[in-house]
């Protein structure tokens, strides 16, 4: 049991808890510890929290919206007010660092603070009609009610990015949290009940994952999908959405590259991609997934950058100083040693970690590889983990053709110091997002999203709200006397 009243084992469906017979049981994973449980529901109830959704819905689209932008802001607030409780929480049912956590909530708090005031600038237009007394009017309205479905690395944020939008735009939500990580969705029913969102608004369900996304990829009343996760499941979910023309918004499988050429800034390269890899344990979508290091630069990068990732903290999230929590689970490390067998076996070499931590359970070694090639399993399928592979390259084309050679498009970096080649590698590389010098990009102020087989919509800033937006054309005619 955590001692926290933000920790609650029951569903939150139409302003009250529900609780079930049949459970999931949650682990800490630093620890293996069980530390709760929740209801396993299938169909029926979400049924019931779609219903509960879309009578909230028409109450809630009529809201002025400077009222839903104010409760978003109470929602930020409560957040912030409650950071480190609710970071506790989040470590101990995700696993990553305290510090991270907290970083993660105010991430998520950041989402509703956004959205709450983007809330009153959900403008329509007039446009000058081609006909003498008709005049055209477009209106925007708010989807309707939004089945979201989100995974356990950034088990408040992602929440937060899709509940925020969806709440400023006019709609309600059913908000469906990975069951690893329950307990920081079930937190945002608390939450909701002290800012007093109206009942219904927000509805967090637990359970059977392909039941509760059946009925809401079948269900009519729900007129969205939004999804985070992995691509594979993406489609899925997009084929089922599509075939009742709902709309869908899909966060899904990275595979970023990270290219240094011999221009960068050694000290800030080493720093970027430390960042970009090791955060949240190399657990995040935006990742680096592969170093691309120009020649002239390579042995002194691996060097460096070996030397910071073995001084990586590792331990229990909440111990002080922690920089590198435990993975998800015993299956996450088995594909992070898949990688690294698979490349040692084809001429990769370690330079840094490479085995599972002495800690046990699901530490692993931040871990570095250099001699890495395209043909290995690690420059194609996202590692997911703490593996850092360093791929040597000669010229920019080089660089950009080995940077675009996968089916992902969602982040990518790059560090230069050359201002003509950051605007033509910015523009040639095949991605939703481009950091350049930099090993981090995610924030609530920037359109956030993939192209290719990485996804569909954008998440945050103006561009964010639009996916929970219809647009309404309506033409007044007769106006002349
Ligand atoms: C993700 O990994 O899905 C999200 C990462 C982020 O928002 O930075």
């Amino acid at each position: 049991m955590i001692d926290s009243r933000f920790f609650r084992e029951d569903c939150y469906i139409n302003g009250l808890w529900v609780g079930g017979q049949d459970r999931i049981k949650v682990n800490n994973p630093a620890t293996g510890e069980v530390i709760g449980s929740v209801p396993k529901f299938g169909r029926k109830e979400t049924a019931a929290a779609i219903d509960a959704a879309q009578e909230a819905f028409l109450l809630w689209r009529e809201k002025p919206a400077v009222e839903r932008g104010e409760l978003c802001r109470r929602f930020y607030q409560a957040l912030m007010d409650n950071q480190k409780e609710l970071g506790r929480l989040l470590t101990i049912e995700m696993g990553k660092s305290l510090k991270e956590a907290m970083g993660e909530v105010a991430y998520a708090a950041n989402f509703f603070r956004w959205f709450g005031e983007e809330a009153r600038r959900i403008y329509g237009d007039v446009i000058p009609s081609p006909w003498a007394g008709k005049r055209i009017i477009v209106t925007k309205e708010p989807v309707g009610v939004v089945g979201s479905i989100t995974p356990w690395n950034f088990p408040t944020a992602m929440i937060a990015r899709k509940a925020a939008a969806a709440m400023s735009a006019g709609c309600t939500i059913v908000a469906k949290p990975a069951s690893q990580t329950p307990f920081s969705a079930t937190a945002y029913g608390v939450i909701a009940d002290d800012v007093g969102i109206p009942k219904g608004v927000i509805n967090i369900i637990t359970g059977k994952a392909g039941e509760i996304a059946d009925e809401m990829c079948e269900n009519p009343k729900v007129r969205k999908i939004t999804f985070t996760g992995s691509t594979e499941i993406g489609k899925q979910l997009a084929s089922k959405a599509m075939l009742h023309m709902k709309r869908v918004s899909m966060e899904l499988g990275g595979n970023a590259p990270v290219i240094i050429f011999d221009d960068a800034d050694l000290d800030r390269a080493v720093e970027g991609a430390m960042i970009s890899k090791y955060r949240n344990s190399g657990q995040t979508c935006v990742c680096a997934n592969r170093i691309l290091v120009q020649a002239g630069i390579y042995d002194r990068f691996a060097e460096k950058f070996a030397a910071a990732a073995a001084k990586l903290k590792v331990g229990d999230g909440l111990e002080d100083g922690t920089e590198q929590g435990p993975l998800i689970d015993d299956s996450a490390v088995t594909k992070v040693e898949q990688h690294i067998e698979d490349a040692t076996s084809k001429g990769a070499k370690v330079i840094a970690g490479g085995k599972r931590h002495a800690r046990g359970r699901s530490f692993f070694e931040p871990t570095v590889l250099r001699d890495v090639t395209p043909s290995m399993l690690i420059a194609r399928d996202e590692t997911f983990g703490p593996v850092a592979p360093l791929f040597k390259f000669e010229t920019e084309e080089e660089a950009i053709a080995m940077a675009n050679d996968t089916e992902y498009g969602l982040a990518s970096y790059f560090f230069t110091s050359d201002l003509g080649r950051a605007f033509r590698v910015m523009e040639k590389l095949e991605y939703g997002m481009v950091a350049i010098n930099e090993g981090i990009l995610s924030t609530e102020v920037a359109p956030f999203g993939g192209v290719k087989e990485s996804g569909l919509g954008r998440e945050g800033s103006k561009y964010g709200v639009e996916d929970y937006i219809n647009t309404k054309y309506a033409l007044f005619g007769g106006l002349t006397k």
